[in-house]
């Protein structure tokens, strides 16, 4: 059980619904890996910096990553609190020298200090857990995690009021092209993707950022 700013989740058994390949979530993580192998393809043959916010045990990246030849090409940052899926995490990436699994708190700008810009950002499964007000909060600090061009993957489930509307907005606001948005009719989820177009410099945030509230 996570002890951390009220989380009352236990963020280790959740990745239980990834053990059936039919789950939502199973569902959810082909959708995203098949935009981070996409990405990947288009950037290369470039170094790129990735970092993953709430990242859990990494499956997302480190799958695809280890069906590669390329991953060498990749540094990135993930960014966990629960120690147990830091755990699982530092194991999955152990094979990949320039993949750090860091435990921190991500709502917090400062702790991602060192590990952006990035050229992907991962918020994924972040957005079904925070306020609305610290959606907004984190998508407008989202041009200080990017280099230009950087892409940002995220999700909301589309549970009514369906939010992602708003998100969407949110992002074409604060200098992002939509790339993609996948809601698949028989699931509740919601899979965009974002690439910046705004301009730098941007300030790296370091300030508050967010709070799970379950
Ligand atoms: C919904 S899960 C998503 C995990 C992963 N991104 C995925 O999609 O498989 C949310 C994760 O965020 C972690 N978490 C919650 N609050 C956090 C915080 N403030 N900083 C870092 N990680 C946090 C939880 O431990 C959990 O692993």
């Amino acid at each position: 059980m996570g002890s951390f700013g009220g989380m009352t989740t236990d963020w280790e058994a959740w990745h239980a619904a990834y053990d059936d390949p039919g789950s939502g979530l199973s569902r959810r993580l082909r959708i995203i890996q098949g935009l981070i192998g996409e990405w990947l393809d288009r950037t290369a043959p470039n170094d790129v910096r990735v970092v993953s916010a709430c990242a859990g045990d990494g499956r997302d990246l480190l799958g695809v990553l280890r069906n590669r030849g390329d991953s060498n090409r990749v540094t990135a940052t993930l960014l966990e609190y629960d120690e147990r899926n830091v755990a699982r995490a530092r194991s999955a990436a152990a094979e990949f020298p320039a993949i750090a699994v860091r435990q921190a708190d991500a709502g917090q700008g400062a702790s991602y200090a060192g590990a952006i810009p990035a050229d992907l950002v991962l918020m994924v499964g972040v957005f079904g857990n925070i306020s609305d007000d610290d959606i907004r909060r984190t998508i407008e600090a989202l041009p200080g995690m990017c280099n230009p061009g950087a892409l940002v993957i995220w999700t909301r489930h589309r549970g009514a009021p369906d939010f992602t509307p708003t998100i969407r907005e949110w992002f074409a606001a604060n200098d992002f092209t939509e790339e993609s948005f996948h809601a698949p009719d028989d699931l509740e989820i919601g899979v965009g993707s974002h690439r910046f177009t705004g301009t730098p410099p941007h300030q790296n945030p370091t300030q508050h950022l967010f709070t799970f509230t379950h």
